[in-house]
């Protein structure tokens, strides 16, 4: 058993009291290779801002447990060398099992998601509960789900949304003990989140929802999955360098702003760093076809992230300042 505390890593506890308290949201970004992180470490010290490392399922197969571990430890010691500690979180995405979320918290996560939000309201009780019950006596987060996102996230892809029913909150939150709660307010997983075509804006956020469950659980901290903005800019950057992306359209920013200014506090990005990382490699290809050294295209890339969660810390999140 490797504790986060020994990592020096943070559970989001205290980062969601003071997001509450301040206004903004903790910047939750997914990574699953070193220029991702070198990018997340950079922006968020570099805007003294707080953050969540996150891991999905998919992500921690695909790097290694025990290289995340000293990764995340890494992360720590090069804020510090920096010359900003800034707090830092690792945590597990949409964990889908009891055995994957205990096998995090060995191996040094400080916060854990248990994602019982496909299954019968009754089932995600029990399940997110017993997470619950493990997680607590190591003083890790947890953060649970209610209502379904469309899009694709891992394997679990949902062709349609189902909002967070308001009246079932009180209920969970208190049955089952958990830290935070994901809700379904009309966000959605991955690049292509809303059919429209090019100029068309997507459907807006449903804030009486997220009103309704604040006037319900007051304080109790919201965490909004699927949030990336899919940038026109980085898409048409892509497509001019040879990619091939279908019309698309995220959530807006100003949105965004406003949830983040209310309960919620954890927002989760991952889709707009992996447009911004594919633009730029693309570039590179594109440019300097005769370019064979992956520092030569990941570089950029991983400049271009860096520059991606810093706009996205000062004017999403709002937690620039706050660490
Ligand atoms: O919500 C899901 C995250 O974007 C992680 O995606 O499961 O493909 O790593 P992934
Ligand atoms: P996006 O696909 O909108 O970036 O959402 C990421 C997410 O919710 C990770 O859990
Ligand atoms: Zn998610």
């Amino acid at each position: 058993m490797v504790h986060y505390e020994e990592l020096g890593l943070v559970n989001t506890r205290d980062l969601f009291k003071k997001a509450m308290r301040g206004g903004y949201a903790i910047p939750a970004f997914n990574f699953n290779n070193m220029e991702q992180l070198q990018a997340i470490v950079a922006a968020s010290v570099e805007t003294k801002s707080p953050v969540i490392l996150q891991v999905s399922k998919g992500a921690r197969q695909y790097a290694n447990q025990t290289l995340l571990q000293y990764m995340a430890k890494g992360a720590v010691e090069v804020a510090r060398e920096m010359g900003y500690a800034i707090p830092i979180a690792l945590h597990l995405d949409h964990g889908d099992s009891f055995d994957l979320a205990k096998s995090c918290i060995e191996t040094g996560f400080s916060s854990v998601m248990i994602d019982g939000s496909h299954l019968p309201y009754e089932e995600n009780i029990k399940l997110t509960k017993r997470v619950v019950e493990f997680s607590h006596k190591y003083n890790v987060t947890v953060e649970a789900e209610l209502g379904v996102l469309a899009g694709v996230e891992d394997d679990v892809s949902s062709q349609q949304s189902h909002y967070t029913k308001p009246e079932e909150v009180e209920d969970f939150v208190k049955r089952t003990g958990v830290d935070s709660l994901a809700i379904s307010i009309g966000t959605s997983h991955g690049a292509f989140k809303f059919k429209v075509k090019r100029g068309e804006t997507p459907p807006p956020l449903r804030f009486d929802i997220l009103e309704e469950v604040e006037r319900r659980i007051p304080g109790f901290p919201i965490v909004l999955h699927g949030a990336s903005s899919i940038p026109q800019n980085i898409v048409d950057e892509i497509n001019k360098y040879g990619g091939k992306l279908d019309d698309t359209a995220g959530i807006s920013e100003d949105q965004l702003r406003r949830a983040a200014k209310s309960a919620v506090c954890k927002i989760n990005i991952d889709s707009d760093g992996r447009l911004a990382m594919t633009a730029a490699i693309r570039k590179v290809f594109y440019e300097k076809p005769d370019e064979f050294d992956p520092r030569k295209y990941l570089g950029p890339a991983r400049d271009a992230l860096r520059e991606l969660y810093k706009q996205k810390i000062i004017n999403v999140l709002g937690s620039d300042g706050k660490a």
